[in-house]
């Protein structure tokens, strides 16, 4: 009996001891194991007599009890430490600032995009696309410029240095590759891979050695061309009128198509919109009188010359069309009121927030194409 209380007073002070779970299990399978000391003392009942049993059974029971609870006990104890020292280690500081995260924003020129996508969509074009890296043919040649046409001189072209002249489509000679001065060579591919009818838009990058306050040797064109039965210098003005009209989101949008020239288109006008100075901003439209308005100029257009048709494999007494070119910076600075086009190529992050858009704001025809207002500012 004093064994079993030595043992006792051994196995209470281990247990209080434990600092782990690990250590605290060790101790319970030394006490209350198989091979435990408790056990041990229990499996010697059975040689006893039943005189000696009576008192010997309790008391090792009483022992095995207390033993037991202590283990209970500290178990119960570890846990709540060790939940304390998980929960400290995991504690989130709610006043502390939020983490900064990049914002960023859609680009004026991209939202225009999309809202020239969603208003032709709406018209029944679909949207073309074409290389920025273009063949002489493409670019100049199939739109009835051909190398000693003087247009070609006026569109400042950057020319890769290697390659010859370049003929048809580049079968037969050399192929001088350049950088698109334009789209409408995209009107060309698209022709040739589609046929007749069309009705496309391509918008995208252009590239000119050109550089001042309304010039940037990168900007942006979108192209258009419709070709069918029977069409005529209406619908061109017409499908303009509309586009204008859903875009500036008003009615009295005054458009005037004066007499120009184009090799690829005949007969060919070029595109004003009218616009007042309202304070420091530009105001299209809306000008009844003939104070303070003026005109700007947004591109070109006119009937695809029929050479063009025929360069781009169609027959000009089937099909005839239209085609207009207009510069997408010019007319998302007349919506949105920049007036530095350089600003746009910067990457300034304040001119960014200031004129960018949330990717949220999608254009849409019912909800307004782009009217929303801005993302920040
Ligand atoms: N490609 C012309 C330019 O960049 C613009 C243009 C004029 C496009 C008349 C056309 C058009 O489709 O019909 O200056």
């Amino acid at each position: 009996m004093t064994q079993l209380t030595d043992q006792k007073t051994a196995s209470l002070s281990a247990i209080a001891a434990a600092d782990s779970l690990d250590a605290l299990e060790q101790e319970r399978l030394a006490a209350l194991g198989k091979k435990g000391w408790v056990s041990l003392a229990l499996k010697t009942l059975g040689q006893m007599s039943p005189e000696e049993r009576k008192d010997a059974a309790p008391a090792i029971q009483a022992v095995r009890a207390e033993v037991a609870g202590a283990i209970d006990a500290k178990k119960a104890a570890l846990e709540a430490a060790e939940l304390e020292a998980q929960l400290a280690s995991e504690t989130i500081d709610l006043t502390l600032p939020g983490p900064h995260t990049a914002q960023g924003s859609i680009h004026p020129v991209s939202q225009v995009m999309d809202e020239l996508a969603e208003i032709f969509a709406d018209l029944g074009f679909a949207v073309a696309t074409g290389p920025e890296i273009e063949d002489d043919w493409h670019n100049f040649t199939a739109l009835n410029m051909d190398e000693s046409h003087p247009a070609r001189a006026m569109h400042d072209t950057f020319y890769f240095p290697d390659a010859a002249a370049g003929s048809q489509d580049g079968t037969t000679g050399g192929t001088r590759m350049l950088l698109r001065t334009h789209t409408s060579p995209v009107q060309i591919r698209s022709m040739k891979a589609q046929g007749a009818p069309i009705r496309i838009i391509a918008p995208g990058r252009v590239y000119r050695s050109d550089s001042d306050a309304t010039h940037t040797p990168m900007f942006h064109q979108v192209e258009g061309l419709v070709v069918d039965k029977g069409i005529h210098l209406g619908h061109l003005k017409w499908t303009l009128e509309t586009f204008f009209k859903a875009f500036f989101e008003r009615e009295d949008i005054v458009l005037r198509l004066r007499p120009s020239y184009f090799p690829f288109t005949e007969p060919s006008v070029e595109v004003d919109v009218g616009y007042s100075n309202e304070g420091n901003r530009r105001v299209v439209g809306g000008h009844g009188d003939d104070d303070g308005h003026d005109w700007m100029e947004l591109g070109g257009s006119g009937m695809v010359n029929a050479r063009v048709l025929e360069m781009a494999g169609l027959d000009p007494n089937e099909y005839q069309g239209f085609a207009f070119g207009l510069g997408i910076d010019r007319i998302a600075m007349l919506k949105y009121g920049m007036n530095d086009l350089r600003a746009f190529f910067d990457g300034d992050p304040r001119w960014l927030k200031h004129y960018g858009f949330s990717p949220y704001d999608q254009p849409t025809l019912s909800a307004g194409v782009g009217s929303q207002g801005r993302a920040a500012s």
